[in-house]
């Protein structure tokens, strides 16, 4: 996820493009750049860090000039460095990028452009569009090079292109990432998002998939990419500023859960074809070395740790390598016995978190290879890590984890699938079964998303209860700690997760009429009976039960109190799907406690003491 901003008007931008950027900078901040076109010249000036800190090296208020775009960085293709630093130029220096999303047929297409004589500077997927819209340019009016090149792109855009030579517009491009563009008077906007453009414009126009916007200070004009003008609707904004920077959302955690079918879809985005999972070349480990593996050691806190119980049932099911999960702040502390052939992988959202680091590096003495699945390019973890597989949620603010979490298992389940694939675990067909099923993941979500009305009513039931309990099994066993963690940070409520059967030999005393019981039973053949005698059992002692099952399930509903629905996904799937409605609810029971949600007492987004 990255952050754009341009505007073109007939006074100087500099400051306002700042102060967009400064709104922008929750979207990224690995580096930022912007770009003034002068007199036909382009002026550009970038930096790795955060806003403030570039600002102070380079200081952007030295450029100006009445049409300018900025970025700030959430890197995803090429390191942190200021040469993949937006925005992006052709060779020429006449045509300026700024991106937000994924080229996946950038490699090709770089491939194509290098034969044509064209060179590059930057590591990124951006730099192809820069080019690309050089080679199709030769003459043409550049809405035209602009239309042209894009329908050779494959993936995700949100664009701001500058052309030297057309100093009066500014063009911008959208496929399945954010843009709008804000009509102003005298002057006119693109933004990633609402909030960044609010103070000087509510009038907006949301782009749709691949339409392009042309602006000058006083005209707009949207096209498709046969190049049909659009007639678009103006939307006029009501947010408060306040809600604006969430979205409209009343709480960052609230917009990170809606989040996250498309932080999945990025997650996956050039990583599956129809048969395979293209991983190998990212993970920085030979394939030599990952067919060899004799056993995985997972490294995590918190709700990473949630995620790696669940990557081992998957590597340990599919892949069928013995997998440990290791709470890091206890892996020092004994004697791992770990052998050259293990793997230690390290999950972290922020790539901080002391003890992982610590763990990380207790498990380097062994001389094991490393691999990180983190969120945060460049992060500590990262860095003294040999393989890195990116979860790629965009930054995440609200402290309880989400989207992280959710993306987190989107990559266990791609390694699973590569290393089933490695080591001849999985036939062809299975592994395509295990493509389409996460495919449908991102849709499936929504679906669950949009269907929260049981869980506004169970939020509305028992917000006043002192102890929750929560219950699964197998793969979804992890799903209810998770659960429970949820509810205890930002509810501050008495939850436990438990395996369901073992509730048997100890919780089982706390049930009464006051006691919630989560059941999280989706349809699998592997435990659904099993999870039904345990609803059973907490029905015969007055428990109040909600249950998390499929769609169609006819059993679950007559024995609980309450039962919200997920879509039918394979087993393995199904604690992405089954997680979402949990997060909800410790959501709105939070709300109605009128609990500081964001920022819950005494926890850290990212604990870096040990
Ligand atoms: C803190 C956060 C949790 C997070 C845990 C691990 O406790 O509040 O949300 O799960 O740290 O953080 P990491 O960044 O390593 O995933």
């Amino acid at each position: 996820m990255c952050g754009i901003v341009g505007i073109v008007s007939a006074k100087n931008v500099s400051e306002k493009l700042l102060n967009g950027l400064a709104n922008l900078e929750y979207r990224g901040y690995d580096s930022v750049g912007m770009c003034f076109v002068n007199g036909n010249k382009l002026n550009i000036k970038k930096g790795i860090g955060k806003l403030d800190e570039v600002h102070k090296r380079v200081n952007f208020l030295k450029l100006n000039g009445n049409i300018g775009m900025g970025h700030c960085r959430w890197s995803t293709h090429g390191g942190v460095t200021e040469k993949n630093a937006h925005p992006h130029v052709d060779c020429k220096n006449k045509i300026s990028v700024v991106h937000n999303g994924i080229i996946e047929n950038y490699s090709e297409l770089k491939e194509m452009l290098i034969g044509k004589g064209h060179n590059f500077y930057s590591q990124t997927d951006t730099e192809v569009i820069a080019h690309l819209i050089e080679d199709c340019l030769k003459g043409n009016k550049i809405e035209n090079a602009v239309r042209n090149a894009l329908k050779k792109v494959e993936g995700s855009y949100a664009l701001g292109i500058l052309f030297a030579d057309s100093p009066d517009k500014l063009i911008a491009a959208r496929n399945e990432s954010p843009l709008v563009i804000g009509i102003g008077n005298g002057e006119n906007f693109i933004a990633s998002d609402v909030p960044s453009i609010l103070s000087h414009t509510k009038k907006m126009i949301y782009l749709d998939d691949r339409e392009i916007a042309v602006l000058t200070k006083d005209s707009f004009k949207i096209l498709n990419l046969d190049g049909n003008e659009k007639k678009k609707k103006i939307h006029t904004i009501k947010w408060s500023a306040e809600a604006a920077q969430k979205s409209g959302y009343k709480h960052f955690m609230l917009k990170e859960i809606y989040e996250q079918p498309r932080a999945i879809a990025d997650t996956l985005n050039g990583r599956i074809s129809n048969s395979h999972v293209i991983f190998e070349k990212e993970l920085g480990l030979s394939d030599d070395f990952l067919k060899g593996i004799k056993r995985i050691v997972i490294l995590a806190c918190g709700t990473s740790w949630h995620a790696g119980l669940i990557g081992e049932f998957m590597l340990e099911e599919l892949a069928k390598i013995p997998t440990e999960v290791e709470y890091a702040s206890e892996f020092r502390y004994r004697h791992a016995l770990l052998g050259k052939e293990a793997l230690a992988v390290a999950i972290s959202q922020s790539g901080e978190t002391a003890d992982t680091i610590a763990a990380l590096k207790e498990a380097k003495k062994y001389g094991v290879k490393t691999l990180a699945i983190c969120n945060v390019m460049g992060s500590s973890i990262t860095r003294i890590s040999d393989g890195v597989a990116y979860t790629r949620a965009g930054p995440e603010i609200g402290v309880a984890s989400t989207k992280a979490f959710t993306t987190q298992l989107a990559v266990l389940y791609l390694l699973t699938i590569m290393l089933a694939k490695l080591r001849e675990t999985l036939n062809e067909s299975q592994i395509k079964d295990m493509i389409a099923g996460i495919r449908k993941i991102p849709l499936q979500l929504q679906s669950v998303l949009d269907e929260d009305n049981e869980i506004l009513k169970c939020a509305e039931l028992y917000y006043n209860k002192q102890n929750s309990l929560y219950l699964g099994r197998g793969i979804n066993f992890p799903i209810a700690l998770e659960g429970a963690l949820k509810l205890k940070e930002v509810s501050y409520i008495h939850a436990e997760g438990y395996p369901a059967a073992e509730m048997k030999h100890g919780p089982i005393a706390l049930i009464d009429k006051n006691m919630p019981v989560l059941f999280i039973a989706p349809h699998d053949v592997f435990t659904y009976k099993k999870v039904l005698g345990n609803i059973e059992e907490v029905k015969a002692r007055g428990g109040i039960i909600i249950a998390v099952a499929t769609h169609g399930d006819k059993e679950v509903p007559k024995k609980a109190n309450h039962t919200i629905f997920i879509p039918k996904t394979l087993y393995t799937l199904s604690s992405i799907l089954a997680v979402v409605p949990l997060q909800l609810l410790a959501y709105y029971i939070a709300d109605k406690l009128g609990r500081d949600i964001d920022k819950p007492r005494n926890l850290a987004k990212s604990v870096v003491v040990e």
